[in-house]
Order: C-alpha cells, then structure tokens, then sequence
C-alpha cells in the first residue's frame, strides 16, 4: 500500500489552515493587504495570471507548494521531460514536449533520441501542406484543393478543432476546414452535404486507427467519394491517414506514403503538437504552427525551471487542489472572454478529465480523497447571460478562470472595451458580492433584499494575454496540459492512462451484433437495457 498524501502532515496542517481561512471572505483578504495584486499575480511568457481573487493567503501557498515537494514533483517533472515511461500502467513515456522541442537537445525513448523522427515529420507536414495551400497537390480530376475535412473523435479531434478554429484568422483564404467526429451520419451527412468531391479532401486521423467511430466515417466518406468520381483510384488524390499504426491503414486500402505517423509516447488528448495538427497545418501554413510550438515550449522552459512560487502551472495546479480537496468544489469552469476559443472548453474537458478521472493511484490503491473537477465553461458575455445565476447566488463554490485576450482579432468600434468591461465586472462581483446594506443603499428600499444580496467569496483566475496568436495560444495549451501534470503528480496519479473509456466500447461492441439480430433477444446485459434494445428493434 503506497502512502497516500492525504495521510502526510501537511495535509493535516492544510486541513487545519483551512478552518481557519474558510470564515474569511475575499473582501476582507483585499483589505487586509494593499500588495494583493501585486503579491498574487505573476508575468511568464506572455501571459498574466492575477490568482489575488483566490481564497488564499501567503501561507496557504507556502503550505500547497510544500505538498508538491512531499510529492516530490520537481522529480516527477524531471522524468517527464527526460522521456521516463512516466505512464506506468502502459509503460510509455508521455512526451509531447518533445514534439515542440524547438531546442532540438536530444530526448530519448528506450535508448533512441527521438528528434530525427520528430523533425522528419514536421518537414513532411510542411512539404504536403505547402503544396496543398500551394494549388499544386490536386485532386484526382485536376481542381486544387478547396475543402479540408478532418475524420476523428477524442484527441483526434477535440485539439485540432479547437486550434483550427481559435486561428481563423490566419486561415487561407481558398480553404475552408471540417471536423467529423460524431458516429450519428447526421453530422457527416450534413457536411457532405455542403462538398464538391473534386476539391475535397480528407485526413483520417486516428491514433490506434482501430476507433469505430473514425472507421465509419472514413469508409462512408470513401464511398461518397468514389460515387461521386466513378473511379477507386481518386481516393489516393483525396484522403491522406495520421496515424501510429502503419499497418491498420494499409488494411484500411490507404497508401501508406500519404501518412503521417507519430508514435505511442504520445497520447491521444496531447496529440495536436504532432501530425494529429495536420488540418491546423494546412489551414494556418507551417510558419504559423511552427510559432505554435514555440509558444508550447517556451511554457515548457518556464515549467521546467521556474521556482514553484512563480511557476504558472504550479500555482494553478495547487490553487486547483486547493478548492477540489478542502473546499469540496466539485466543478472548475474555464471562461474564455475571447471568442476565438469557444472551443477551448471542449478541449480542456476531454484533457483534464480524461487525464485525471481516476480514483486510484499509481500502485493501484483506492483513494480517500476527491480528484478531478468537473470541467465545464462557455465563451464569456454569453454565460452572463445564461448560467452566471448560479456563480453569483446559488449554493456552490465554483473556481473559475477566466482568459482575458487584450485586442480581438477584429477592430470594431466598442467591441472590446464590451468585452474587457464585462471580465473585469464579472469577477469583480464574483468576488466582492454585495452586502444586505450594500443592496439596501443601491436600492433604496428593503423590497426583495435577500433575493438581490450577492454573496460574493467565488473564486477566480484572470489570465491576460495581448492578442491569441498562433504563439499565446501554444502557451496557453501547455500551461493546462502541465497544471494537469501537476495535479495528477500531488494526486498520486497516473495521469496518461484513460482505462475508464474501455467498458463502454466493450459493452457497445456486444449490443451491435444484438441490434443487428433478426433473432428474438436472449437478456444479456440488464433488464432496462434489454427492455430498452427489444423496444428500439420493435420500432426501427
Ligand atoms: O476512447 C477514448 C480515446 O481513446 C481517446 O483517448 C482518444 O483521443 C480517442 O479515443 C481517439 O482515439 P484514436 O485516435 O485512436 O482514434
């Protein structure tokens, strides 16, 4: 039985600091010190984090950093950039620093420096993308390419949607990018819809290229392109695979010199610094993604070498702990005051959940204690609008982080001083509220008073950057994929393995043959399921 942290002294000691700070609100901790924001913000890499409107103080930090030696996480962050098989339960190394080591110093896999690799690919996704933004790569009846469709789910999906459309602005002007991940052939029957076969083209990605979803599509898409074209051989013109798994897609009937490969060190949600990021690339071009990549690495150094006191992810993976552990927040919800991540949500959920929904640890003990949140958010002024009901006076304590870009990637006159006003405004109030003698001054008159008090005391983050470039916004994928490394670190943790998805697939992969049965049904699964599949079979 390996210790658990929460059985080390210094999680007494949080415990006990924690009694101590819960009564005080924020309010009180800002009038206590005129430094707050200076004492809780830090400058790194093109970002600001203020994390003054945090429940905490000088020594809740000094308490949260000293259960981050205890779990000896310098260590830890060693070994992972070093390339060690820090995912023990699929004895891999999870090395997607590698993949943006734009120092090129030599990181190794079972004794085999893997830049050579690395960097081979990257010329190869610059030499294909280039000629397909080009004109001169060509569709099997001589059109250029005018339409860039994207074929996967989860990690071959999520991140590369999520890049593609934070950077629109960098897009080229000829292409036009889509994502099919959903298995429904609504989504990829719509999409079709809208396609000229002959300036189509298609990047099947899958890392195991096994998903059955991926596979699906991808043969329907096949088949809608061979239709429309009369002809097999157009598939070579129009369908590129991204891949580890060399052999499944030569079983698929691709060639397997239009693939792209990347390897099992790096793991699905941390796959689009890899060729998993080929539909950003021809979107964006290789120039831009390679200042992507930049962006990721210089949050890599900062990561590495940074003192923990100053150390983005440090802090925000402790901050995070913090509220999951001793103030039983159940939920983190991340706000971008920046449309172009309208999807970042969706990417962080499939990272942060995926990576630490678990509830054992390492050495495969039960936890006592709570671990991952739940990841939920939506672009800023939206939100207002719809749920922040909840953040101002209902019953739950929700940290929340809110992305905060400067300049929008449009100039429209008052569009953005709307947008900045109404960051600043929301966690403002978040964190003062209003007093019953606050509300009765504002309205003068006690009419609803305890339906028009706002608590206040929610916890945020403000992360400031100038502008999203392709460079902020790499920085800004690091920094959560290693706010997650650290929590799963302090955890206890494997944070690289995803067993959880298993079940379902397995379950999923007995009811089809069930489905598709002519047979009456034996009860196989339980009785509402079995109830449920006669009902829908009665009825198709
Ligand atoms: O089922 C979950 C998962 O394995 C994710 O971890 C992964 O990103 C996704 O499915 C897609 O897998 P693949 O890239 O192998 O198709």
């Amino acid at each position: 039985m390996s210790t658990l942290i929460s059985h080390s002294a210094v999680w007494a000691a949080l415990k006990t600091h924690h009694t101590y700070l819960a009564p005080i609100h924020l309010r009180e901790l800002f009038a206590l010190d005129s430094q707050r924001f200076e004492r809780f913000s830090v400058k790194a890499c093109g970002l600001l984090l203020d994390y003054s409107k945090n429940r905490l103080t000088a020594d809740t930090l000094a308490l949260l950093q000293q259960l981050a030696v205890e779990a000896r996480l310098q260590d830890w962050i060693v070994r992972l950039f070093r390339g060690d098989k820090v995912n023990n339960t699929e004895q891999r190394a999870a090395l997607h620093v590698a993949l943006r080591n734009r120092s090129n110093r030599p990181i190794f896999v079972d004794g085999k420096d893997v830049m050579p690799d690395v960097n081979a690919v990257l010329a190869k996704m610059r030499q294909f993308s280039n000629s397909v933004r080009d004109g001169e790569w060509r569709g099997y009846t001589g059109k250029k390419i005018e339409s860039v469709v994207n074929i996967g789910i989860g990690g071959s999906d999520l991140g590369p949607a999520m890049v593609t459309r934070a950077l629109k602005a960098y897009h080229h002007p000829r292409l036009r990018s889509y994502f099919v991940s959903n298995v429904d052939s609504t989504h990829i029957g719509e999409i079709l819809d809208e396609l000229d076969p002959e300036t189509t083209l298609f990047i099947i990605a899958s890392k195991t290229f096994t998903t059955q979803e991926t596979l699906l599509n991808a043969r329907s898409a096949r088949q809608w392109l061979i239709d429309k074209l009369g002809d097999d051989k157009a598939v070579a013109k129009h369908f590129v695979a991204v891949s580890t798994a060399r052999e499944k897609v030569i079983e698929f009937g691709m060639d397997p010199t239009n693939m792209f490969e990347f390897w099992d060190w790096v793991g699905g949600r941390y796959s689009l610094w890899s060729a998993i990021g080929l539909p950003i690339v021809v979107m964006i071009g290789m120039d831009h993604f390679e200042e992507f990549l930049d962006g990721a690495h210089q949050l890599d150094q900062h990561f590495e070498t940074a003192p923990f006191d100053k150390n983005l992810p440090v802090l925000m993976g402790l901050i995070g702990l913090w509220y999951s552990n001793f103030f039983g927040a159940n939920t983190q919800a991340v706000f971008p005051y920046d449309y172009s991540l309208s999807l970042f949500p969706a990417h962080l959920q499939q990272l942060i959940m995926e990576s630490l929904g678990k509830r054992v640890t390492r050495d495969g003990d039960r936890l006592d204690y709570s671990t991952c949140p739940i990841i939920w958010g939506a672009p800023g002024n939206n939100g207002q609008h719809a749920f922040y009901q909840l953040l101002h006076q209902g019953t739950h304590c929700v940290p929340a982080d809110f992305l905060v870009a400067i300049e929008s990637q449009y100039q429209l006159a008052g569009h953005q001083d709307a947008v900045l006003s109404n960051a600043l405004a929301q966690t403002h109030a978040l964190m003062m509220g209003r007093t019953p003698e606050e509300t009765k001054q504002a309205l003068a008159s006690n009419e609803s008073l305890p339906h028009r008090v706002f608590p206040g005391n929610q916890p945020t983050n403000t992360l400031v950057y100038q502008k999203l470039t392709p460079q902020i916004l790499g920085t800004l994928i690091a920094l959560y994929e290693h706010k997650v490394f650290v929590q799963g670190i302090c955890w206890g943790i494997n944070p690289f393995d995803q067993w959880g998805v298993e079940l379902g697939k397995q379950v999923a992969s007995t009811l089809l043959p069930a489905l598709q049965s002519k047979d009456a049904e034996t009860v196989e699964h339980d009785l509402s399921t079995d109830g449920l599949l006669k009902y829908i079979k009665a009825h198709r």
